[in-house]
């Protein structure tokens, strides 16, 4: 075998290592960041919300999540540190509000934290890191939704959108990439109510969601007339 093949061989053998090494750790493909329109999280609650909803797109949760749609869940027992939330808690409150029962942000959290959290190893590793990660994505990376759709413009007026303009507002904040829609039926309207960001793995870039709610889907959003 000459230099080349050697070269070629012990590059293999290191990339199948690594590749071998990456899938056993690594539980997912990508990561969602999922933010909720609040009222129409009350619209569609089968428990009314004890307090007037705002209207704002608030922190659903941050999802590992699988190209092939199975997603993890429930990874680990770890429960939330809640000591070590601290400083936390104020910031965590304005963006990541529990919507429903705004006396008990914290259950929400901590809900959020064992269904999706524990299953952010390595680049999740606690439940404090779960937190600040949010935070930062959506403060100091200004993934703030309703922030980006009024850049372009688009308002919480309850109008009738197009598909396409609120596909071009979010592109607009994300390097182009497509965020995935969840829209839901209230009598004769449609009206948007989830809104995912999706990252890389490592949360270093956005990427494109994959799998859009599907025509049929009571998810499904369709191209014209999407109240928000
Ligand atoms: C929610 O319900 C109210 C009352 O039925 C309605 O006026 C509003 O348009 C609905 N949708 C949203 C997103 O607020
Ligand atoms: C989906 O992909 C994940 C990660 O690659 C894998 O663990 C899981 O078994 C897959 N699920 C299905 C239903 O294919
Ligand atoms: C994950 O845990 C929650 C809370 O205990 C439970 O409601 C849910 O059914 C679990 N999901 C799965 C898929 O085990
Ligand atoms: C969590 O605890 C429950 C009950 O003790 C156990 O059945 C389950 O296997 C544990 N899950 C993990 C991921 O450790
Ligand atoms: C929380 O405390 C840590 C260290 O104690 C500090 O670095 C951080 O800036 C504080 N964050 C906020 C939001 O006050
Ligand atoms: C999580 O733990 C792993 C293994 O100890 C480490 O390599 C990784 O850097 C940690 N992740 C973060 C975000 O701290
Ligand atoms: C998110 O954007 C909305 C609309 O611009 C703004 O009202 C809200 O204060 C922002 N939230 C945070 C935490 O910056
Ligand atoms: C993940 O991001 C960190 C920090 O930006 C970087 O050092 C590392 O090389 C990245 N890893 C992968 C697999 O992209
Ligand atoms: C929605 O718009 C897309 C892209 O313009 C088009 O391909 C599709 O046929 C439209 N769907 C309907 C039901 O009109
Ligand atoms: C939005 O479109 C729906 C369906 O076409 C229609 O019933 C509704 O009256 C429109 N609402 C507004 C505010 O224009």
């Amino acid at each position: 075998m000459g230099m080349t093949g050697m070269i070629y061989m012990v590059t293999m053998v290191f990339s199948l290592t690594v590749l071998v090494l990456c899938s056993s750790t690594v539980g997912y493909d990508y990561f969602q960041f999922t933010q909720q329109y609040q009222p129409a999280v009350c619209n569609s609650s089968t428990t009314p919300c004890k307090d007037p909803a705002d209207k704002l797109f608030t922190v659903h949760g941050l999802w590992p999540s699988n190209w092939n749609g199975s997603h993890p869940v429930n990874c680990t027992n770890k429960t939330m540190n809640s000591l070590t939330m601290g400083n936390l808690t104020a910031q965590l409150e304005i963006i990541w509000p529990n919507v429903l029962n705004r006396n008990d942000h914290a259950g929400f959290w901590n809900r959020q934290w064992n269904k999706h959290g524990t299953c952010g190893v390595p680049k999740i590793n606690d439940s404090l890191q779960y937190f600040r990660t949010v935070i930062k994505m959506y403060i100091t990376q200004k993934q703030n939704v309703s922030e980006i759709l009024a850049k372009a413009n688009i308002k919480p007026e309850g109008k009738n959108r197009t598909l396409v303009d609120i596909l071009k507002a979010i592109r607009s904040g994300t390097n182009n990439k497509a965020p995935k829609l969840k829209c839901q039926k209230k009598s004769s309207m449609t009206e948007l109510v989830e809104v995912s960001l999706c990252s890389d793995h490592n949360i270093t870039q956005f990427i494109n969601c994959p799998r859009p709610f599907p025509q049929g889907s009571p998810h499904f959003c369709p191209n014209n007339s999407i109240q928000y």
